[in-house]
């Protein structure tokens, strides 16, 4: 269940990272970057904050991330993955009831995935593990989603000079 105030928190944590990033970071990777810095560390019980970006069909490379070494490829399963293919945010209260879940680390226990959309396809996802269980529910995605609107200028201008 969502701790009280976590709501206001994720209103000023939003309102830095716009102020960090419209007009000024130099591209998605400056942006993804400045956005776990954040995450994780304004955010009680976050052990990895970190961008999952897609490489291939149904494979992930890991991108700016904070917290303990993390799986570099995840391939053909795993949260972050069902969010890809669903596109849409995944809330996982336990880890281990996860049929496909691709534990990187031992310690983490719960996990939240998002979608950073371009256009019809999803770019990248943003993984936060905790190592407590059900640190996250429903109440989480509509603030972390709207952090990651501040992203999607970036990828749209990638895919349009390519
Ligand atoms: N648990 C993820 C893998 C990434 S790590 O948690 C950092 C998954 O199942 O996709």
């Amino acid at each position: 269940m969502a701790a009280t105030g976590r709501a206001g928190r994720y209103e000023r944590i939003y309102a830095q990272l716009r102020d960090l990033i419209e007009g000024k970071s130099p591209g998605p990777v400056a942006a993804m970057a400045t956005v776990c810095a954040v995450l994780h560390h304004k955010m009680s019980h976050h052990f990895w904050t970190g961008f999952y970006l897609v490489a291939a069909e149904d494979e992930l490379h890991v991108g700016p991330y904070q917290g303990p070494v993390a799986c570099q490829v995840l391939r053909d399963r795993g949260v972050c993955l069902h969010c890809v293919r669903t596109r849409r945010p995944v809330v996982v209260p336990d880890v281990g009831a996860f049929p496909g879940h691709i534990a990187c680390d031992a310690r983490s226990k719960s996990e939240i995935a998002l979608p950073v959309i371009d256009g019809e396809r999803v770019a990248a996802v943003l993984d936060i593990d905790s190592d407590r269980l059900d640190q996250f529910d429903e109440s989480d995605v509509e603030p972390l989603m709207k952090i990651l609107g501040l992203l999607e200028p970036f990828f749209r201008a990638e895919t349009s000079t390519q």
